[in-house]
């Protein structure tokens, strides 16, 4: 099949950008779409042009280092699947297809098709994660969870961090991907010491590094490659309204100090 791809060329975060179209020839169906901008970018290279740069890694759908826009959809028209999963027989000879990176303020493009998405390690580092001395591995049986539970906190701990949600949501809102980040440890017992302080931080780190906030608009659920849900958010914002009656006990303080 042969395509027209019409990509966002910039070559570093100063250059105001600007769309290249390219024509792809004798793509196979079998091909997936990494592998597809694997071919144009070797023929770019052969011909001394500078190839189209994109994030990647594992190629499976596991690690969230993919992600761009393909006609205006967050890694494409498949749901439920990241660009790296995302194979060419979902398109037809002839196709147009507009590439475009992540648009948001808290993710500058650097290159091309890739933008930082740092921000969304602060907010994981502000409060993502449980303090607790581990010891020796415990008896597994030794603190009960129920079933429905641990279903519901591997659902939220399917986030890949890839920010598709912060690409589709039209306020830039990264609710989704930190209340998933949220929810999966708050839902263990395990996670209940930091739940409050948890919640606090890492909405503040994500209103601190600019993201927008919710209105409903589920366009993050729709474009998730891991289909995160929108109860996430509720849940999230649930802890937040409990949240803002906590102050920081006397260990948290110390804590606070011991970081400063
Ligand atoms: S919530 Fe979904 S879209 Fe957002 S970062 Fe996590 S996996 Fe990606
Ligand atoms: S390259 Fe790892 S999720 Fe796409």
């Amino acid at each position: 099949m042969k395509l027209t791809l019409t990509v966002w060329r910039q070559k570093n975060p100063a250059d105001p950008g600007r769309f290249e179209t390219y024509q792809v020839k004798d793509v196979s169906e079998h091909m997936s779409f990494l592998e597809m901008l694997d071919v144009l970018n070797e023929e770019l290279m052969l011909g001394g042009k500078d190839p189209i740069v994109f994030e990647h890694d594992c190629r499976e759908g596991i690690c969230g280092t993919c992600g761009f826009v393909i006609n205006g959809i967050a890694h494409g028209p498949r749901r439920g699947t990241t660009v790296c999963q995302l194979h060419m027989r979902y398109f037809k000879d002839g196709d147009q297809l507009i590439l475009e990176p992540w648009r948001s303020k808290a993710f500058p493009v650097l290159r091309d098709l890739m933008v930082d998405r740092s921000a969304l390690d602060r907010i994981i580092q502000s409060g993502g994660y449980i303090s607790t001395g581990t010891g020796a591995a415990p008896e597994a049986n030794s603190l009960p969870v129920p079933k429905e539970r641990a279903d519901l906190a591997f659902d939220a701990a399917a986030c890949i961090g890839c920010g598709a949600c912060v690409a589709a949501c039209p306020n830039a809102s990264a609710m989704l991907f930190t209340a998933a980040k949220i929810c999966h440890l708050g839902l263990f017992p395990q996670g209940q010491p930091e739940r409050l302080r948890r919640v606090h931080d890492m909405v503040g780190q994500m209103a601190a590094e600019g993201f927008g906030g919710c209105t409903n608009i589920g366009e993050c659920e729709a474009a998730c490659p891991k289909n995160i849900g929108l109860p996430f958010i509720a849940q999230m914002n649930r802890d937040l309204i409990v949240s803002s009656f906590w102050r920081p006990s006397k260990t948290d303080t110390l804590h606070a100090l011991a970081e400063s």
